[in-house]
Formats: structure tokens, sequence, C-alpha cells
């Protein structure tokens, strides 16, 4: 049992909050937690009813809005909090209902059998059948599907066999603007059907976050990125005016959009890419924030934009995020002067003790690309020496110079707060083997096909793993997990 404030934020009436609230076991197709994935009451009242084992008459939701507001992934992170599995089908010109079901496959050993598709699996297994963009299919080709959105008990297959409904199934189909705009490429031609279609759906009509949500979504978004020494080595945090004002400016053009003035809009996911190519190039946007916030906006944001439209939009967000702005100043002086002090009064080496020992954190996600992270930092007497390193996906362990300890400290405390970071270990060794602890490259004997690095109950396992990598990469022994 937990209650829906865990699940979902704290966004209820201080008494519902706190309601409990039964998660599933994961299973197979559950998703993976995104954290970082803010949700909104209205939405998540409609989706408890719509799951809720009391509705009998319509199980079907519909999640309408513009491109990139979260439609698809609000129903993968409801699913991911709650346990529920999620069956997904991306809808194109060439979609057939028949997609759904499935077809003959052809086995290892040679023979044929039939293989559920999406939706006849998620019937079987109980789990959420979601039909995405369902525009992109073209008109008539769905209605197959009507029988299940009435609530049948079972589908019959071309083969004659019977795939029956479990009670906990749920479709969710989700489009761009279906609702308003009535010409939707998924029912033109098909006259009556689209209000007969959209009968049979609780609908959530979305659209992009609230501009404080998003703007602190975004800084969310940049902060975690850029507390990885790697990109940030001089530690320089975010100025929240900068994606503050991104946000705003991205407003003034889904307005202009919405108008008809505009030939492009701006997504969340497209926020999120801007915010993550800033990250990349946090250097650089230190000492000329205004020549790489607009570089990069135009690679991003902009990207799909035209010469002359891309000029005028560039401006606009000049305007919103640099005139008579004070932080890009602010910016440039901090950089400078941690340049200067980086070079002039850091410890470059460190007396250790007869034992060295090595903290370590371990984020089992890292930005949810699934890859397994460390941060860490060998103890000296008054500074330490701190690593990061990815174990999965390109593997890769760096150490940095020597820090003051507070600084490292600091640091720490700020890693163990994020989310992200959930096991702490530490390794001890001889201290004439902290020599060895250099700058890898490879990572060895990390298994890269890790599997749920996410799920809490793997984290002995993980510690294990990461032990055993550690030991193998730096080739010292007697290492002593404590
Ligand atoms: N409320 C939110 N909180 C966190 N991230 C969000 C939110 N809304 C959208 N995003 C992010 O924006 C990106 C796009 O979301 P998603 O794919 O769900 O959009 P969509 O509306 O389904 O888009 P499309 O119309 O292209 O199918 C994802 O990376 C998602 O994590
Ligand atoms: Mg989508």
């Amino acid at each position: 049992m937990t209650s829906l404030k865990l699940l979902f934020g704290d966004i209820f009436p201080a008494d519902v909050g706190d309601r409990p609230f039964a998660v599933r076991d994961r299973m197979e197709f559950t998703p993976q937690v995104r954290s970082n994935y803010v949700f909104e009451l209205d939405d998540i009242r409609l989706l408890l009813m719509w799951d809720s084992p009391r509705v009998s008459y319509n199980k079907n939701l519909l999640l309408t809005g513009p491109k990139g507001c979260g439609k698809s992934e609000l129903v993968f992170q409801f699913a991911a909090r709650t346990g529920r599995e999620v069956l997904r089908y991306s809808c194109h010109e060439r979609t057939e209902f028949a997609d759904l079901l499935g077809g003959m496959s052809i086995l290892a050993d040679g023979s044929t059998a039939f293989q559920d598709g999406p939706l006849t699996l998620a019937m079987r297994r109980g789990a959420i059948f979601m039909l995405d963009e369902v525009n992109a299919a073209r008109p008539g080709t769905l209605i197959g599907l009507n029988g299940v959105l009435d609530g049948a008990e079972s589908v019959t297959l071309p083969s004659g066999d019977v795939v029956k409904r479990h009670p906990e199934f749920r479709v969710a189909v989700t489009g761009n603007s279906l609702v308003r705009d009535e010409s939707a490429a998924a029912f033109r031609g098909t006259g009556a059907m689209n209000s007969a279609f959209l009968d049979r759906f609780f609908v959530i009509e979305k659209d992009y976050l609230p501009e404080h949500l998003e703007s602190r979504l975004i800084i969310t978004y940049l902060s975690e990125i850029l507390g990885d020494p790697m990109l940030n080595p001089q530690g320089i945090p975010v100025p929240v005016e900068l994606p503050t004002s991104i946000v705003k400016f991205a407003n003034v053009v889904r307005e202009q959009f919405k108008k008809g003035q505009g030939e492009v809009s701006i997504s969340t996911r497209g926020l999120l890419s801007f915010a993550e190519m800033i990250a990349l190039r946090w250097p650089h946007v230190c000492h000329a924030p205004e020549d790489e916030v607009k570089f990069v906006a135009s690679k991003t944001i902009l990207g799909p934009v035209s010469g002359v439209m891309r000029a005028s939009f560039l401006r606009i967000l000049a305007a919103e995020a640099f005139d008579n702005k004070k932080w890009p100043d602010a910016l440039l002086r901090q950089a400078n002067r941690s340049a200067g002090s980086a070079s002039s009064s850091r410890p470059r080496t460190a007396k250790i003790g007869t034992e060295a020992h090595v903290e370590i954190l371990v984020n089992p996600n890292r930005q949810n690309s699934g890859n397994v992270a460390v941060w860490g930092y060998l103890r000296g007497e008054t500074s330490h020496r701190a690593f990061h390193g990815v174990l999965t996906g390109q593997p890769r362990i760096t150490w940095q110079a020597f820090k003051p300890t507070d600084e490292i400290l600091a640091k720490a405390d700020e890693k163990t707060r994020s989310r992200g970071y959930i096991l702490s270990m530490r390794l001890v060794l001889p201290a004439d083997q902290a020599k060895v602890l250099t700058t890898k490259t490879f990572v060895e004997g990390f298994p890269n096909s890790f599997t749920s690095p996410a799920d809490p109950s793997n984290l002995a396992e993980l510690g294990k793993a990461v032990e055993r990598a550690l030991v193998k990469t730096f080739g010292v022994n007697a290492l002593v997990l404590r």
C-alpha cells in the first residue's frame, strides 16, 4: 500500500493525498518510472476513475492535445506508478485492424504459430492497450475496434480462435487535437463516426503544462544534468532566468501557432531537447550566453523553421531572455572567477591515511536512460578526489582533480538528495593501492544487460555488480565492501 501523494506528487487536497492506494507488482510490460514527470490533478482524477474496477460501462480513454505535450507519457507514467502494463501500437498510413490482432509468425524451429498483436495480448493480460497517434491511420481502418470499445467480452481471430477480455483490460487512444479538429484525418470521410467514436471515451484534453510547472520541469532537468562534473567541471549553477525565459518564449510561439500565424509550435519535448543541448555545451554557454542560446535554439526548438521566420523568432527570444537582463553578465563573471580559482588555490594531491576509503553513490537509471551511473570520491585528509562514471551504455570512469573537502561533501549531499542516487557504498583498500585509481575509459565486467536497474529489489544485486566492476576496472584486490 502506498498513498496517492507518494505516487503522483503533492497535487491533491490534504485528505485525498494520504488516501491509501494498492499498487500492482511490476510485470514484463510495466513501463519504467520517470521521476520528473509532472502530473496534474484533473488528469489523475480521470485516470483513476477509468482504471477503477467499478467502471463497467466505459473503459476507454481518449487523450488529445498538441504535439509533444505529454499525452503518451501520461499513460506510461500512470501505469509505471501503479504497476500497470502498457502495450502500445503507433498508427501509421498502412495500419489495418488486423495488425492489432496479430498473425502467423515463423518460429525458430521453422514451424509457424499465431502470435498475439498488442490488442489481443493486452486483452489476455489485463493490460492497457495504447493506440498511439490515431490521426495517422487512414479513415475507417479502425472500425473493427468498435466492438472492443463497446465492451465486447471477446474478439474472434481470423483463425476462429476466441480471445477473452480480462476485466482489467483498458484502452487508451491518443491523437492530436481530435476533439477540436472535426476533420481529423482518422475520421475524415466517415461522417457520423467522428462523434460516435468520441462517444465511447472518457476524454482528457491535454495542453502544455502551465508556465511555472513547465519552467520548473526544465530547471530541474538542466540542474540534474549539470550536477555531472564531466559536463560542468566548475560546478556553475543554472540561472533560473534562462529556462523560465525560454518557456515564456515557447508560449509566445504556441499562441501565434494557435492563431494560425506561425508555421511551427514548440513542444515540451522540444524544450527538454533544448535543455539537454544547453547542458552538453555548458562551458560554451557560460562564456557566450547569448550566442550559444541562439545557436542551441536554432538546432532544437527552431530547427524546423525556415530562415526568415527563424531570424524573427530569434529576435523575440533575445528580447525575452537577454534584453536588459542581468543573468548573462553574472554567469560570465562566475565562469571567469571559477576559471581563475581553478588554476591557483586548488589542491593537487592529498594525504591518504593507512586505508584508502572510496565513497560511492549509485544511480541505477541515470537521467532515465536506463544506464547505471556511479559518483563518488576518494577521501583524503583535507581534500577529496571525486570521480564519475557510467557502467552501462558506453562505460567509462573519470577521476577529477583533488578538491577541498567541503566542496565535495556539498556535492555528495546534493547527489543524495537528488532522487536518482539511491545506493550508497564504500570501498576500502590499502593506501598504497589508491594510486591505481586513475581515469579508465572502460569499466570491465559490468553486465551491459543489467536488468530493471530502477527496480529497488535489485539493489543487492546491483551493489555486487558495481563492486565487481570497480575491482576489475582498477585492478585492485583486497577491496572490502562496507
Ligand atoms: N507533464 C510532463 N512532465 C514531464 N515531462 C513531460 C510532461 N509532458 C511532456 N513531457 C515530456 O515531453 C516529451 C513528449 O511527451 P509525449 O511523447 O508524451 O508527448 P505526446 O503529447 O504524446 O506527443 P505526440 O503528439 O508527438 O505523440 C516526453 O519526453 C515527456 O517526458
Ligand atoms: Mg504521443
